[in-house]
């Protein structure tokens, strides 16, 4: 338990990333469920009323936190905003994009807001703009967002020296050995996508995989 676990309301302080056409209710509900934060991937499902149909599949699946993951920059999200304000869901997250537009849609709201950064700049912009968490992508990790090609473990010292909310290390975290690595240097929370995507025993993982794979597709990250 942490700063970042007591605000989102989790147990263990680590986050299921948005996965562009592979993060529905099903694995999201199943990470929440195990104490993480799920997430739903709100940009790739486009529809606001397939976004609703699975939001209230989630809330069939766990009581637990979730969040819906929305990459900016590609045209408006705000019908898909609509619903999630409607629905009330726990959390959002942003990447991609200016989260300020999407915080101002969500104010009057006790939504918690998670942005991804790939700078200092970024990072510090978000906690201005009042992101409850941020999210630190590396170079290491798939569709980073920076022009620097930083890497994660370089980068995250220099966001948590810089900022004072919690931060989230996203990119290359691999497995459970280096985990604890991570963790002592610094920063305290982590988010997984490249090793969920491998893990043979995650079925929700399995069946989207070889939907996705089977469903060739531009991926936007
Ligand atoms: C297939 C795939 C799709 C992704 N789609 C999204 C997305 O829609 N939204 C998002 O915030 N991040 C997305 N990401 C980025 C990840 O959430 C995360 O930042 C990155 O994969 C972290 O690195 P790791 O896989 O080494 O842990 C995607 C990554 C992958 C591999």
């Amino acid at each position: 338990m942490n700063r970042f676990c007591e605000r989102l309301g989790v147990e263990v302080p680590i986050v299921q990333g948005g996965l562009a056409y592979l993060a529905y209710a099903e694995l999201a509900a199943a990470v929440s469920n195990a104490g993480g934060l799920g997430q739903i991937t709100a940009t790739s499902l486009g529809d606001p009323e397939l976004l609703r149909a699975e939001i209230k599949k989630i809330k069939q699946l766990t009581k637990k936190p979730f969040a819906i993951n929305f990459s900016l920059g590609r045209g408006s999200v705000d019908e898909l905003l609509d619903v999630v304000i409607e629905e009330e869901v726990p959390a959002i997250s942003v990447t991609a994009g200016n989260p300020a537009p999407v915080f101002e849609r969500v104010k009057d709201t006790n939504i918690k807001k998670l942005v991804l950064v790939a700078a200092v700049r970024q990072a510090q912009k978000a906690e201005q703009l009042g992101a409850d968490a941020i999210i630190v992508v590396g170079q290491e990790g798939g569709g980073h967002l920076g022009r620097d090609d930083v890497g994660t473990f370089v980068l995250i010292p220099r966001v948590v020296d810089s900022v004072s909310v919690p931060v989230l290390a996203s990119g290359g975290i691999v497995d459970g050995r280096v985990m604890p690595q991570r963790l002592r240097s610094g920063q305290t929370e982590l988010r997984w996508e490249h090793v969920l995507l491998q893990h043979k025993n995650v079925s929700p993982i399995q069946r989207t995989k070889k939907q996705f794979f089977q469903r060739p597709k531009r991926i936007l990250l």
